[in-house]
């Protein structure tokens, strides 16, 4: 059963895959014979981000572990070259999965052991842009690079801990911090913004985009990027909150009616919402997707818009901010008895 047939209303998170536990990988057969049309599928998956006027838009870490990892642009890596460029450094496993989407508390258990699954899933051709279901390439050419770096590593350590003694609702709460930080997050880097979250690194659409918005706060004098960044958007935001919040009550409704269920459809709804809310088009709301500085209690509100593009994403001052603020959240829980 292909999961996509749930989407029209659906609005959690990606539908659980029912899966025939025989078919699961054992520690002896984690590798998988690909064919030659997956190793083209992933080479010009490859290409289409490995480019320098995209590159230097993602920030330092992942290029350092993306360096660090050598992949193959032309060949789907094993899972032993996985392993053999990553445990040494930061002690992470890697594990092929037949689960296309590993449900969060099956995903944190293996977290816990610092494990990090793949699915062994890739996505097919009319998908090269936009895929909202994470399938290999998403997790291998947009995690895995970070997990050869000792503070990536830190940052996925601080989750499952928390997340094992959390409530239900701090569990929501926590899947949405992981998903505004690690999945689509962004970092001041040299008083620029740069790409972090994987979700965003492995889909040249929502990359372009993301870009685009860093580009346009530039050109519609939102941000000078002469003066500091960072001060500026904190600035915009706190000026800006008001409407920012109704944004985001009103992508909750959009979200619950399942009407962010596609990835044309979630952009046009939230095109037109902006209209009825009657919230200008200019300055931090001016682009395709609005910038805000990484704070748990924006994100505690605004839903996983799982199968549309993200329309607010999280800004962080530096990544041992980011470090700071998923403590401030995670640490009191972890510590529970
Ligand atoms: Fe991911």
């Amino acid at each position: 059963m292909s999961v996509n047939q749930n989407v029209p209303n659906y609005t959690g998170d990606i539908a659980a895959q029912q899966v025939d536990p025989s078919r699961e990988y054992s520690s002896e057969n984690q590798e998988i014979v690909f064919s030659e049309d997956q190793h083209a599928i992933w080479a010009d998956l490859f290409e289409g981000i490995h480019q320098p006027y995209l590159l230097e838009h993602l920030c330092s870490e992942y290029r350092s572990g993306l360096e660090l990892l050598q992949l193959d642009p032309q060949r789907i890596p094993t899972v032993k070259h996985l392993i053999e460029h990553i445990t040494p450094r930061t002690g992470w496993r890697i594990e092929r999965t037949v689960v296309r989407y590993t449900l969060a508390d099956d995903w944190y258990k293996k977290f816990a052991q610092r494990i990090f699954l793949i699915t062994d899933y890739l996505r097919t051709r009319d998908q090269m842009e936009f895929t909202p279901e994470p399938d290999m390439f998403h997790d291998i050419f947009g995690h895995l690079p970070f997990l050869t770096q000792e503070f990536y590593a830190r940052i996925e350590d601080k989750f499952a801990p928390a997340y094992l003694k959390a409530t239900t609702e701090e569990r929501e709460v926590i899947k949405r911090l992981a998903w505004y930080s690690t999945e689509f997050g962004l970092v001041v880097e040299d008083n620029r913004f740069k790409v972090f979250g994987a979700g965003i690194i492995s889909g040249r659409k929502e990359l372009t985009r993301t870009i685009m918005e860093f580009y346009r706060l530039g050109r519609d004098n939102v941000i000078d990027y002469t003066r500091n960044a960072f001060d500026q958007l904190q600035n915009q935001f706190h000026a800006s909150k008001n409407s920012l919040y109704r944004i985001i009550d009103g992508v909750n409704a959009l979200h619950h009616k399942g009407q962010m269920s596609s990835e044309s459809q979630g952009w046009n709804v939230v095109n037109s919402m902006y209209e009825s809310l009657g919230i200008a088009r200019e300055g931090i709301f001016g682009g395709e997707v609005i910038l805000v500085p990484f704070n748990v209690e924006t994100i505690a509100r605004i839903p996983k818009t799982v199968y549309a593009f993200n329309p607010m994403l999280f800004v962080c001052e530096s990544l041992a901010e980011m470090d700071a603020i998923l403590d401030s959240y995670l640490k009191p829980i972890a510590q529970r008895a």
